[in-house]
């Protein structure tokens, strides 16, 4: 993002550990191809797949093409672009545990110097299950191009740790090996066009700054639901939970891009460091406050869309009794001056009953109401709405003379949609996240002291649900927002979850 001249990036080599698995498949070639087709992908490049598995160079190809006709944006014909990207892409079986495989790497490293004519960019992406992270950083680390801090890039997927523990022990041992600025910690979500727009529409536009405060504001919802369940992906799942899979990396982004103070510049640090003042400045809860602020929930057996789905606890590679939750919701509260005493809601989980990810700002009421009580019966108050996915908008609720010699207010919604202000087709995170990459640009992506106070947010949390099992299991069915709980939590302040209509043309299913 934040790429200002169209200028391509400079030669790449780019090796994806993990070559053959699901993300590389689903998201990395895709984005790598339709970078391609937009010409953002740089003059001279490679990509090299790695993995255990066999694969000729034809046959990692045909794999890689199926991904492209199920999951790319734009599907590409065999003989078209498909063709010469492919050119690009090479397969390297190998087995990341084995320290000798390594100077297979180097040689390629060499092999494509000598065909480029000059050192490119050498990018190590890890889309690998975390396990695996350290031995291969590990490796690495030991290669002599990596200690070029200005050209060779590691790129590691999250999870980034399992607890603060464990993602401090991470960032001290990828210190170890690599400069700060050479690591490039993945969030998907601040790849999304909607949510990098949140900085443009706070920060570019007089109107919303002057009023985004305690004295306007009354409280922030984020609600980040889908409709799928754990998908084939229980064992990820068992050691995760929607708090550690969403919550401590998605959501608290999103808090950050909304409660953030203005950058004063676009410098990676610069945001990086507002941000990370907001993650610092929320209130840690101590175990025993707790159950006032969060509640966590897993799924029943039940019905979601027409379709018959199981209880979490009978999805494959989970166990019977599983205390795993497959929903949570937390009340945040930012001790600073400008968010004190602002509840900031939010609520993810797996076989709800929308697909949604929407940000709420609501509005104080209006400080006197001067027209008649008749006028009020349909009155409400001012709401900012930002909807990341699926549906791409922004609506302002504001209050309304419904027309007619009455004077009755009702609410209507300004809507800024993307799909009627702009033609082009938006560009998927993971194409931004990569051209970012390549650029050099680490803006998007989490700095270690970020990834470690977002531990430190949840940690209570997670210790205080590991101490008390649960013994409500499973209190959601499919096709619900979630536990009552969660409704109570937010209704004992008087308050409710918002959510949108779902739209006629959306695909229900994912
Ligand atoms: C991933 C989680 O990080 O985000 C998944 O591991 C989740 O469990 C996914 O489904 C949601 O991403 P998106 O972009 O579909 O909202």
């Amino acid at each position: 993002m934040y790429t200002n001249n169209n200028t391509r990036p400079p030669a790449s080599l780019i090796f994806i550990f993990g070559g053959s698995g699901d993300l590389n498949h689903r998201k990395l070639t895709p984005a790598l191809y339709n970078l391609f087709i937009d010409q953002w992908m740089p003059e001279k490049f490679n990509i090299v797949g790695i993995g255990r598995t066999q694969y000729s160079d034809a046959d990692f190809n045909t794999f890689l093409f199926a991904g492209i006709q199920e999951f790319s944006r734009r599907k590409g014909e065999e003989n078209g672009s498909w063709k010469d990207f492919s050119q690009h892409i090479s397969y390297l079986q190998m087995d990341a545990e084995d320290e000798q495989a390594y100077q297979k790497i180097v040689e390629k490293v060499k092999e494509k110097e000598a065909e480029f004519g000059e050192h490119p960019n050498v990018i190590f992406y890890l889309a690998v299950a975390p396990q695996l992270v350290p031995g291969i950083a590990k490796k690495l680390g030991g290669l002599k191009i990596c200690a070029d801090a200005k050209t060779t890039r590691i790129v590691v997927e999250k999870p980034f740790g399992h607890d603060l523990q464990s993602a401090h022990e991470l960032n001290e041992l990828l210190r170890g090996m690599f400069a700060e600025e050479q690591i490039y910690r993945i969030d998907h979500y601040l790849g999304k066009e909607t949510v990098q727009n949140i900085l443009a529409l706070r920060f570019a536009n007089a109107l919303f700054e002057p009023i985004w405060n305690r004295n306007y504001i009354d409280h922030v919802q984020i609600t980040a639901a889908e409709t799928v369940g754990v998908e084939g992906r229980g064992g990820y799942y068992e050691n995760s939970g929607s708090l550690r899979d969403m919550v401590q990396n998605h959501i608290l982004q999103l808090i950050c891009m909304i409660a953030m103070e203005a950058p004063v510049s676009f410098d990676a640090n610069e945001i990086r460091n507002k941000k990370v003042d907001v993650l610092n400045a929320i209130r840690i809860y101590s175990s025993k406050e707790v159950s006032q602020y969060a509640v966590r929930g897993q799924y029943s057996a039940g019905w979601i869309k027409g379709k018959e789905v199981p209880a979490y606890r009978e999805e494959k590679s989970v166990e019977p009794e599983s205390p795993v939750d497959t929903f949570s919701a937390v009340k945040f509260y930012i001790d600073n001056w400008r968010w004190q005493d602002v509840p900031f809601y939010v609520r993810t989980g797996k076989h709800l009953h929308q697909k949604t990810t929407i940000i709420t700002i609501q509005f104080r009421p209006a400080p006197q109401f001067a027209f008649p009580p008749e006028a009020a019966e349909t009155w409400r108050r001012n709401r900012l709405t930002i909807s990341i996915q699926p549906e791409m908008d922004i609506r302002l609720r504001f209050q309304a003379k419904k027309p007619g010699q009455a004077m009755i207010l009702n609410p209507v919604d300004m809507i800024f949609s993307y799909e009627s202000a702009y033609k082009s087709q938006e560009p998927e995170a993971y194409e931004t996240l990569l051209l970012d990459v390549m650029t050099g640009n680490a803006t998007l992506f989490m700095r270690s002291d970020q990834v470690e106070a977002a531990w430190k947010i949840i940690m209570p949390i997670l210790d205080a649900w590991n101490f008390r099992t649960p013994t409500n299991f499973p209190n959601y069915a499919p096709d619900s927002w979630g536990p009552e709980d969660a409704e109570a939590l937010i209704a004992k302040d008087g308050r409710n979850w918002v959510t949108l209509p779902v739209p006629q043309n959306v695909n229900k299913s994912s």
